[in-house]
């Protein structure tokens, strides 16, 4: 899907445990301007549920699992984060609403912009007449 893509961190074993690391421009394909986790989540409460004009952030889920639903105006997918080791990238003009957070679900976001206000779109269908006109020509083509 455009603009979405899931990768596998790399694990470091020993000690007796395990450590990721990320790092800005490297592993992260942005400069991460800002850090943010969401937790606690109340059962059944859906997040997100919009869209960024230029934000291009990275979501894990550093312990629990959650479902991250991404959608263009063409297509859906659900993708499942459950384990501290995948890395979501969501680009901007892409839909995005995370659900089924477990029990003890912490999501970590890495943000390549400071928080902005205006960078989101809340509705759904301001959302698609953005994306058609950001993707253009990549949708013509299917
Ligand atoms: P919101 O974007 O609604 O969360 P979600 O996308 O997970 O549903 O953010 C919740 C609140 O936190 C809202 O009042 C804005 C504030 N907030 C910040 O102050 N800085 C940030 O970087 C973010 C992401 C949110």
């Amino acid at each position: 899907m455009e603009n979405v893509f899931l990768t596998d961190l790399k694990v470091h074993f020993g000690k007796g445990g395990k450590l990721v690391a990320v790092e800005s421009k490297k592993t992260i394909p942005f400069a991460i301007k800002r850090i943010y986790y969401i937790y606690d989540v109340e059962f059944g409460r859906r997040r997100g549920l919009h869209s960024h004009k230029k934000l291009n952030q990275v979501l894990i889920c550093v312990n629990g699992s959650l479902k991250v639903c991404v959608k263009s105006p063409t297509e859906t997918k659900d993708i499942v984060l459950d384990s501290p080791n995948k890395g979501l990238f969501i680009g901007n003009a892409v839909w995005r609403e995370m659900y089924d957070f477990s029990e003890g679900a912490v999501l970590l976001v890495l943000a390549s912009e400071f928080y902005d206000p205006d960078d989101y779109i809340h509705s759904y269908d301001q959302y698609e007449k953005y994306a058609i006109d950001y993707f253009g020509n990549n949708y013509n083509r299917k």
